[in-house]
């Protein structure tokens, strides 16, 4: 890795922590490897981009549903589904430092780090275990799902009969997902507990390759709609050797993070496999029934499976951006409005003066019932204003001693630094219509 691309993840670390977006778990007592706590503006973040993507495909499309799964099921869906046998990796410990590597990132038999003896190498299955109920047996043990999809599939049948829906549809569905992941580098990228958000489009055979190309092109404008640069986005379509167990065909949406480009979303052509694996394994068949061609099938599936974490790792690098204003360095997040933490934030020019202050909290009183916003006064204006162009809030109100007179207030625009003299009582539909 080159010094300056270190120095990026560096800069990125740093700021989350420093401006509470992405804080290590377990902090105080040294840290849980590979997970994270995300503090009150990380939350905002991932809340918007969860909203924008659930908008997108659950709102403004007429054939998909939502849903929420339990994490935790029966054990046997992890068997039909293939995860027990073969979500492995396959690993090497070092006899001498005790530490684990993927076998295919260890050349030779010693320790890229210690140097001592290798062991063989094992199949080791990245599913987190737990057990339910009072017995610790193997009749408690259950699992923490490793992605969404299969809560989606056991309810393929409960959706579509509740909802009517006629094939070709989908069902979306967000949350958390476990895995005892080996590699654990690169901050919140590779994670043990993250968020997948998971669409299964189920079509007729035959129809899927189309679908499959359509939810390619659908994925990658999605990024790009909300703010990812074009030129730091492509698509790489899987060899035969890398498509998972399941799946026909796989094309990924990778992002150019510091570390080179890497996987921020799949997209699967599933082919019948789970649905007919759990129709197997459950013993209830699992089939469509189109009523006008008077045809039984099990659909095809074509899956888009995104990482929250890993988009809002992305949208950060993306958005990251450094210059000289005046002779000093600014830096900001120039974030899509729909996804900046806070959209507003309302600062007095003189917090001695009192009248300035009940002005700008009850400005911001109104905002607040329409989005995110903040009153603040702990510190010089210049100050303030790079606070917030640090974190991507797109506006700044700036009451000060003129207000109080002319019942104007400044609206200062984080990306352009233009500054416009809006009146009091127009304010807030203002920036309502600004941020819609
Ligand atoms: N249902 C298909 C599936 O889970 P995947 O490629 O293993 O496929 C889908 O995961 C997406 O989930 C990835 O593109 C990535 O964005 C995210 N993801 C997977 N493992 C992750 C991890 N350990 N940490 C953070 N995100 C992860």
């Amino acid at each position: 890795m080159a010094v300056a691309e270190l120095t990026m993840m560096d800069k990125m670390v740093s700021l989350c922590k420093r401006r509470g977006f992405i804080f290590q778990s377990s902090e105080i007592y040294g840290g849980l490897a590979a997970t994270w706590d995300y503090g009150p503006l990380g939350a905002e973040l991932k809340r918007n981009l969860k909203e924008a993507w659930w908008r997108s495909n659950v709102y403004e499309r007429d054939d998909i549903e939502g849903l929420d799964a339990a994490i935790m099921m029966r054990p046997e869906v992890w068997m039909a589904s293939g995860h027990v046998a073969s979500f492995e990796d396959t690993l090497v410990d070092c006899k001498g430092c005790r530490k684990r590597f993927k076998a295919e990132a260890v050349h030779g038999k010693k320790c890229p780090e210690c140097g001592s003896e290798l062991t063989e190498a094992r199949q080791f299955n990245l599913m987190l275990k737990t057990h339910l109920g009072p017995i610790e047996d193997e009749g408690s043990l259950t699992y923490l799902r490793p992605e969404t999809a299969q809560g989606i599939f056991v309810n393929f049948l409960n959706v579509q009969t509740a909802m009517r829906r006629k094939i070709p549809f989908g069902i979306a569905q967000m949350g958390k997902s476990f895995r005892n992941e080996v590699t654990t580098k690169s901050f919140t990228f590779r994670s043990r507990e993250f968020e997948q958000m998971e669409i299964e489009f189920f079509v007729k055979p035959g129809a899927d390759e189309e679908w499959y190309h359509k939810w390619v092109e659908e994925r990658f404008n999605w990024y790009v709609k909300l703010g990812i640069k074009k030129e730091n986005l492509r698509k790489r379509e899987h060899e035969r050797s890398e498509l998972a167990h399941y799946a026909k065909a796989c094309t990924d949406i990778e992002y150019q993070f510091p570390f080179g480009w890497s996987e921020l979303e799949g997209i699967a052509n599933r082919t019948d496999f789970d649905l007919r694996q759990h129709a197997r394994l459950s013993g209830k068949p699992i089939e469509y029934f189109d009523e006008e061609a008077k045809d039984r099938f099990i659909p095809y599936v074509i899956e888009p499976s995104g990482g929250i974490d890993r988009s809002i790792l992305a949208f950060l690098f993306d958005a990251y951006k450094e210059e000289e204003v005046k002779g000093e360095k600014r830096v900001s997040l120039v974030l899509n409005k729909s996804l900046a933490p806070m959209k507003v934030a309302v600062l007095p020019l003189l917090r001695n003066r009192p009248e300035i202050v009940e002005l700008a909290k009850n400005i911001t009183s109104g905002l607040k019932r329409h989005f995110k916003a903040m009153y603040d006064d702990t510190a010089s204006i210049g100050r303030l204003y790079r606070r917030q162009d640090e974190v991507g809030t797109p506006y700044c109100v700036t009451v000060d001693v003129e207000s109080l007179s002319d019942k104007k207030v400044t609206v200062r625009d984080r990306d352009t630094m233009q500054q416009e003299r809006i009146s009091v009582s127009k304010v807030e539909e203002y920036l309502v219509n600004k941020l819609k």
